[in-house]
């Protein structure tokens, strides 16, 4: 297959390499790519957010299938132009993109639905916003309705933090026209895990479940990030949850999308919130002493999710997003490989916040079967590869155990520098602590 893949972090690396993988060998494309993809596709020199300039490369290259990395290309509709020029596309529509572009949305989705999801309400104003906060208990969550790259959610301790988000959001318009309306969510307790399910517009395969480590530093401590790791499987899905997940939570999704003539195709990534202490679990999905709640969708592949999930998936790759894309999900034959994948991100000193680039990357070219380095943030310069992102690369170890996967990605990242680099070193901790 001829296959465009758009986008240019270590997801679309991870979806590339995965395809490179793949029985039949494929023609693969990436806008705009990086170091990592150039050597498993070829790169195509436009931004994953130009849609036009992708449209235009489609018509003219006539792919069999595009796949969409990130959420921004999709809530712009990138999917819609290419569906009009009869390439199929995994990825939702425009109108299925906004259960991630517009959280208030996403909550509309879910309440029709029936889906169990924290108590929320919106707000344009805020002076009402903030006379609202008394109904709820600290922390509370305060929440930009659209997309804010990953930056437009305060989990606040203390009434005045509460308040400051709102005024940040709403009166300083720090997010612009996406935090021009918020949300006041519940704080959910419990642990999060990330469940990517592939989507047809009707039905449903879900992927090995995994969990990203949000926070810059170990213990979960510091601010949020975009993920500086993952991990699959993640043992606070239990096999008994995954059913439930996909007939209380994804499918009611994808009939009420339906029900609004939206055919969503692609992946649902549910961000969810799993919460086993309480001993007085209560909504529909209460079961053997869990409770679990959505804490958000996305409308795309998670990342670093993606690095630690694709490399767990056999067979034909290709077929499978084809077969999403063209509502014929129940022709694939879906995979998944025993043992357990861990990713490590090896980011620049200085991010979250701001951080310096074109740093040399050193310890690349060591191969072995053990593990994959994707890049996240790279370029190419005078034959070196030079840091040009926050999160730089992101390394997968692979085992049979999840013991055996950490262990393996860290040997392989300690064997990798650059200047200002650091990493988490506690990935997965949660699942060791389980034991
Ligand atoms: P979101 O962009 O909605 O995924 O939020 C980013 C992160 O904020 C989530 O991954 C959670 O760690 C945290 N978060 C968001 N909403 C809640 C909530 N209702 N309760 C607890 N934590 C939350
Ligand atoms: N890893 C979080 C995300 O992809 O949104």
């Amino acid at each position: 297959m001829k296959i465009l893949v758009v986008g240019g972090g270590g997801r679309e690396h991870a979806i590339a390499w995965r395809l490179s993988k793949d029985p039949e060998r494929h023609e693969i494309f990436c806008a705009p790519g990086n170091v990592g993809t150039a050597a498993v596709a070829t790169n195509v020199a436009i931004g994953a957010e130009d849609v036009d300039a992708l449209a235009q490369w489609a018509r003219e290259n006539n792919p069999d299938l595009v796949v969409v990395g990130p959420e921004a290309p999709l809530v712009k509709g990138l999917v819609d132009r290419i569906l009009t020029l009869g390439i199929p596309a995994f990825g939702p529509v425009a109108a299925g993109a906004r259960i991630e572009g517009s959280k208030r949305f996403a909550k509309e989705i879910m309440e029709a639905a029936g889906v169990p999801t924290g108590k929320a309400e919106t707000f344009t104003d805020a002076a009402k916003a903030k006379a609202a906060l008394v109904k709820y208990s600290l922390p509370v969550v305060i929440k930009a309705d659209g997309l804010a790259a990953g930056k437009g959610v305060v989990v606040a301790e203390t009434l005045a933090a509460a308040e400051m988000a709102i005024d940040d959001m709403l009166v300083s318009n720090r997010f612009g026209a996406a935090g021009a309306e918020v949300l006041i969510e519940e704080f959910l307790h419990g642990e999060e895990c990330s469940i990517l399910a592939m989507v047809d517009g009707e039905n449903v395969v879900l992927l090995p479940s995994s969990q990203d480590h949000k926070r810059v530093f170990d213990g979960d401590q510091g601010p949020n990030t975009g993920g500086m790791g993952a991990y699959s499987p993640a043992p606070v899905v239990t096999e008994e949850m995954l059913p439930v997940i996909k007939e209380k939570i994804i499918l009611p999704v994808v009939r009420e999308l339906k029900r609004r003539s939206i055919t969503y195709r692609g992946i649902i990534y549910a961000g969810l919130m799993i919460n086993n202490a309480g001993s007085h679990p209560r909504g529909p999905l209460a079961m053997s002493g869990s409770e679990i709640n959505v804490v958000e969708f996305n409308a795309r592949f998670g990342d670093p999710e993606t690095e630690a999930v694709l490399p767990r998936l056999g067979g034909s790759f290709a077929t499978a997003l084809l077969h999403a894309a063209t509502g014929r999900l129940e022709e694939a034959d879906i995979v998944v490989k025993q043992g357990a994948a861990a990713t490590v991100i090896a980011a620049s000193e200085g991010y979250p916040g701001s951080y310096g680039k074109g740093k040399e990357i050193l310890g690349l070219a060591t191969q072995n079967e053990e593990s994959v380095v994707f890049h996240c943030g790279t370029v190419s310069k005078d034959g070196k590869t030079l840091t040009a992102g926050g999160r730089v690369l992101s390394v997968t170890g692979l085992g049979k155990t999840l013991r055996e996967a950490v262990d393996h990605a860290y040997d392989r990242i300690a064997g990798i520098s650059f200047e200002g680099m650091f990493f988490r070193k506690d990935i997965a901790h949660r699942a060791f602590e389980r034991k």
